[in-house]
């Protein structure tokens, strides 16, 4: 009964003595509620998003820089090596002390948004509300995460025992994370992978898109200025080859993995032909994201929903509305609406606020989705299409019409979306599809009438289901993120579970 809690020490509400001598004492007990509360994320919209204060953002976003960050030096092996030495202090320092410099970066990047709306802006080409909205996102991650390190890594969870025994669970770190992240979340999803990791007491190798490494290390930048030292975070930059690099390293303990379906299963591939501890991988990945609309919707409503659903930040979310069930008696008003909205998108220059959609994010994107264009263009009708400027990577929003033997099985990852008609009698064909596609990222329905939203909300297999709005934006602790199926392994990202899968839990038992 000798055993000395190094890390439990660490906080200073908890002596080792406490924790061997208490059999059970309900105060150290985890609190049942976390106190966190969201950003409203477009508050900050409403203050920038006014003429003047604009250019004068303009003005001050010229001149910044993103940040100096120490890129480690050597090959993954060493990097990795070098996370390894760092986790034991990281992992011992207790729960309270990581969610204090978790809430350090979150008040940074409120305090200093410019750099990180700048590189959203001119690196990924976000519109300035999705720019926003990015930040707010991050923000409310950092702080989630920090609540949940609060909410579980500081108390040990005291559990039942016969008499003269003691136990109890612990939610420690496992190790080195290896966080790799995609381009068109590059702040939100970066921060949100590591926090997440750090949170939980891992030290983070984090691997970013080759598209966006400079909101990556303006990030990194951020979380060391808030305390956390390099060696426990560090950021590698390169693609696909590095990505693989690392996660076949031996020393690794955990993955996670934002990104397609395609490069989770190479991930897995090469975790399959590992020798050494089983190493978890959480992945993110796509959805071909269905909206069933009957016709008790409100049109106007409905069009609306669909047009930021599928067409908001280029369709380059992947929550964002791929294929469209309208019914027949609805469909020629919703779809006249939808073509009118889709018509009036302004496309151009991200930095300009009249802006409604930005560029895609490089010319391969473009090509792939313009492949995808010329196949439905051989089996489907278009409904609609527009101009695009004469300079960048740009596409119109554009929508066809398909067949039932040509619903899409893969995610076009842009503005494209495909509109299937249905009559009553075929409901029963569209829960087929939303069954057997595979995917279970997002679902949309508009629908006045509860019992279909439920019938539908049952039978679907799907992780993030929205009724009567939009079903893009989950927001951070009260819309947890992710799906199933070939859309993910969960856990979802900012819900009350996440956490523990990035840990790993240690029971003591002590003869008192
Ligand atoms: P991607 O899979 O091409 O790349 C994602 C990351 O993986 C990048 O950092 C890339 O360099 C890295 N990578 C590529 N090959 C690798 C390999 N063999 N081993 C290790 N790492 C490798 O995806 P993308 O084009 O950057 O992002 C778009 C995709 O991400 C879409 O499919 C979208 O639906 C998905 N996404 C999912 C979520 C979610 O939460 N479910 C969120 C955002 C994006
Ligand atoms: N979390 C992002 C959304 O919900 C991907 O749109």
């Amino acid at each position: 009964a000798n055993s000395s809690f190094v890390h439990l020490a660490a906080d200073p509400r908890v002596a080792p003595e406490d924790v061997v001598n208490a059999p059970v004492d309900e105060s150290r007990l985890a609190p049942p509620v976390m106190i966190f509360s969201p950003q409203r994320r477009l508050s900050l919209g409403r203050d920038l998003c006014d003429g003047e204060t604009i250019s004068h953002m303009q003005q001050r976003l010229a001149g910044l820089s993103c940040g100096d960050v120490e890129i480690p030096a050597g090959d993954p092996q060493d990097i990795v090596n070098q996370a390894i030495d760092a986790f034991a202090g990281w992992d011992g320092l207790g729960g309270a002390r990581r969610a204090d410099m978790l809430e350090c970066a979150a008040d940074l990047l409120e305090a200093e948004p410019e750099p990180f709306l700048h590189l959203a802006i001119v690196e990924a080409g976000k519109i300035w509300v999705d720019a926003i909205a990015e930040i707010r996102e991050a923000v409310d991650f950092l702080r989630y995460y920090a609540a949940e390190a609060r909410r579980l890594c500081v108390h040990a969870l005291v559990l039942p025992a016969v008499t003269g025994e003691a136990n109890q669970l612990e939610i420690r770190g496992r190790g080195v994370f290896v966080c790799i992240s995609p381009w068109n979340f590059p702040l939100a999803i970066f921060i949100g992978q590591v926090a997440a990791a750090l949170a939980a007491g891992n030290t983070v190798v984090a691997k970013p898109a080759p598209q966006t490494p400079r909101m990556a290390i303006a990030a990194t930048a951020l979380l060391h200025r808030a305390g956390v030292p390099p060696a426990v975070l560090a950021v590698v930059l390169g693609g696909a080859d590095l990505g693989a690099d690392l996660v076949g390293q031996p020393g690794i303990a955990g993955i996670a993995f934002t990104g397609s379906h395609a490069t989770a299963r190479r991930i897995a591939a090469i975790l399959a032909q590992g020798q050494g501890p089983l190493v978890p991988l959480i992945a993110e990945t796509g959805g071909v994201n269905a909206m069933i609309v009957d016709s008790s919707a409100l049109p106007e409503q409905a069009a609306a929903d669909i047009v930021a659903s599928a067409f908001g930040a280029a369709g380059q979310r992947c929550s964002a509305l791929r294929l469209l069930f309208v019914q027949e008696e609805i469909a020629d008003s919703v779809l006249d609406l939808v073509a009118g909205m889709a018509g009036q998108m302004r496309l151009g220059d991200p930095l300009d606020p009249a802006t409604d959609m930005g560029p895609l994010i490089d010319a391969a994107a473009l090509a792939r989705l313009q492949a995808d264009q010329r196949a439905l263009a051989s089996h489907g009708r278009m409904l609609f299409t527009g101009a695009v400027p004469e300079t960048g990577v740009f596409m119109a929003p554009t929508a066809y019409e398909v067949g039932w033997d040509h619903l899409p099985t893969h995610e076009s990852f842009g503005p494209l979306l495909q509109v299937r008609r249905w009559r009553r009698d075929q409901l029963p064909l569209v829960l087929t599809w939303l069954r057997q596609n595979g995917h279970g990222l997002t679902l949309g329905i508009h629908s006045r009438i509860d019992t279909l939203c439920q019938q539908i909300g049952k039978e679907a297999r799907i992780g993030n289901i929205y009724v009567n709005r939009g079903m893009t934006g989950a927001m951070v602790g009260c819309q947890p993120f992710g799906g199933m199926g070939l859309s993910g392994t969960g856990p979802k990202s900012g819900g009350p579970f996440t956490l523990l899968r990035y840990a790993t839990e240690i029971v003591t038992s002590i003869n008192v």
